[in-house]
C-alpha cells in the first residue's frame, strides 16, 4: 500500500480551513491512490469545532482519507510530527480600523513558533503554503526558524489573484478563462501587487492583442484584481473563502504535476534575484514545475510600465520585512 502522505491544516475550523478539508481528502488533490493523514491544528478554543469537522470527514467515507488526527496550537511539534505537507492558514484576521502593519505584528509571532515546530518534527522534505496575511512576510518569518528544511520548500499563496486575473482577463475577452493562461503575479499578495498582463495570453496570442483597451489593461483591470479581496469583503460581509480554499489546493495541485509548456503558475518564493527582484525577501513570480521541483521561469516580457509596477510592489515587501527585523533571526 502507498504510504499515506501527512498534510498538515492550520486553522483547519476557519471558513478557508473548512472549505479545503474536504477536497484534500477526496483524493482531487494527491490523486485517488495516495491516502492522506490529515492534521487539523486549532487555538484550544476551537478544539469542539474540530470534532464536528472530523466527524463529517468521517461521514464522506472518503477512501482516500486514512485517518483524521486533531491537535491544539500549543503543542506544534506534536501537530507537525512527520507531516509532508503544511497549509498555514490560521491567523488573526485584519479587523476595523486595523493598519496592515499592526496586523504583521500580531501575526508574526505565529509565524515564529510555526517555523520553528516545522524545523523540529516536520519531513526533511516538508512542502510549505502560507496563506494567512500578510502571506508573504509571515513566509519570511516561518522560514527563517527553519534553517534545516530547504529554502525551495516554502510558497506564499498569490494564486487566487492569478486565478482572479484570469477570469478578469478571460471576461473581457469574451472568451471562456481556460483560454487565459500564463498570468503571473508579481511581488506582494497585497493591493500594490502587479497582475502582469503583458505576458499573458489568450488562445495563445498576447492578450494586449485581444485586448486591444489597452487603457483597461493598465488601470480597471490592475486595480479590480488588487482591490477584488476588498470587493468581496463589501459585497460578501465576509472575505474571500471559497475561492481562497481553492487556489490554496490550486497551488499544491500545479507544483505536483509538470506545469503545461507555455504556462506558468504564480506562486511567492524565495527571490534568487531574478528579474532584479531583492534576494531574500518572498515575491510572486512566475513559476514552472516538473512534478517535484520548481524553478523561476526566465524571459518574462519586462518594460518600463511593468517595472515600475513591480518595484513598487517590491519596495512594500522590503519595508514589511524591515517592520519584523526583529523577528527575523
Ligand atoms: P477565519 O477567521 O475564518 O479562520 C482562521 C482560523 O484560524 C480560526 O478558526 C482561528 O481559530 C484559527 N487560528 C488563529 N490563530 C491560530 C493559530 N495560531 N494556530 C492555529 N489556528 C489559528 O479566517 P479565514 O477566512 O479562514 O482566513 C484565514 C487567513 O487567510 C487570514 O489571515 C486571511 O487574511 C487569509 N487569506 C489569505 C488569502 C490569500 O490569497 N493569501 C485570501 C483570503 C484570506
Amino acid at each position: 500500500m502507498t504510504k499515506p502522505l501527512r498534510v498538515a491544516v492550520t486553522g483547519a475550523a476557519g471558513q478557508i480551513g473548512y472549505a479545503t478539508l474536504f477536497r484534500l481528502a477526496s483524493g482531487e488533490i494527491f490523486g485517488p491512490q495516495q491516502p492522506v493523514i490529515l492534521h487539523l491544528i486549532e487555538l484550544p478554543q476551537a478544539q469542539g469545532a474540530l470534532d464536528g469537522i472530523h466527524m463529517e470527514l468521517d461521514d464522506c467515507a472518503f477512501p482516500t482519507l486514512a485517518g483524521v488526527e486533531k491537535f491544539s496550537s500549543d503543542n506544534l511539534e506534536l501537530a507537525f510530527k512527520d507531516v509532508d505537507w503544511v497549509l498555514c492558514i490560521g491567523s488573526i484576521p485584519r479587523g476595523k480600523g486595523m493598519e496592515r502593519s499592526d496586523l504583521i505584528r500580531i501575526n508574526g509571532p505565529i509565524f515564529t513558533n510555526t517555523g520553528k515546530a516545522i524545523n523540529a518534527a516536520a519531513s526533511r522534505d516538508v512542502k510549505v503554503l502560507v496563506v494567512g496575511n500578510p502571506c508573504n512576510t509571515n513566509c519570511l518569518i516561518a522560514m527563517s526558524h527553519a534553517p534545516d528544511i530547504p529554502r525551495a520548500n516554502w510558497f506564499a499563496m498569490t494564486r487566487l489573484d492569478q486565478n482572479r486575473a484570469a477570469s478578469q482577463l478571460a471576461i473581457k475577452a469574451q472568451r471562456p478563462v481556460a483560454a487565459v493562461q500564463n498570468v503571473a503575479i508579481w511581488g506582494n499578495h497585497s493591493a500594490t501587487q502587479y497582475p502582469d498582463f503583458m505576458n499573458a495570453k489568450i488562445d495563445g496570442q498576447p492578450a494586449s492583442q485581444v485586448i486591444t483597451d489597452h487603457e483597461w489593461l493598465k488601470s480597471t483591470f490592475i486595480s479590480t484584481v488588487q482591490q477584488r479581496g476588498a470587493a468581496v469583503i463589501a459585497a460578501r460581509g465576509a472575505s474571500s473563502a471559497a475561492s481562497a480554499a481553492n487556489a490554496a489546493l490550486d497551488t499544491v495541485k500545479s507544483l505536483v504535476n509538470p506545469t503545461p509548456a507555455g504556462t506558468c503558475i504564480s506562486a511567492a518564493v524565495l527571490s534568487d534575484g531574478s528579474y532584479g527582484v531583492e534576494e531574500g525577501i518572498i515575491s510572486g513570480f512566475p513559476l514552472s514545475s516538473d512534478g517535484k521541483n520548481w524553478k523561476i521561469i526566465q524571459g518574462f516580457q519586462v518594460d518600463e510600465f511593468s517595472r515600475s509596477k513591480i518595484d513598487a510592489t517590491i519596495n512594500e515587501l522590503k519595508a514589511e520585512r524591515d517592520t519584523v527585523k526583529d523577528l527575523l533571526p
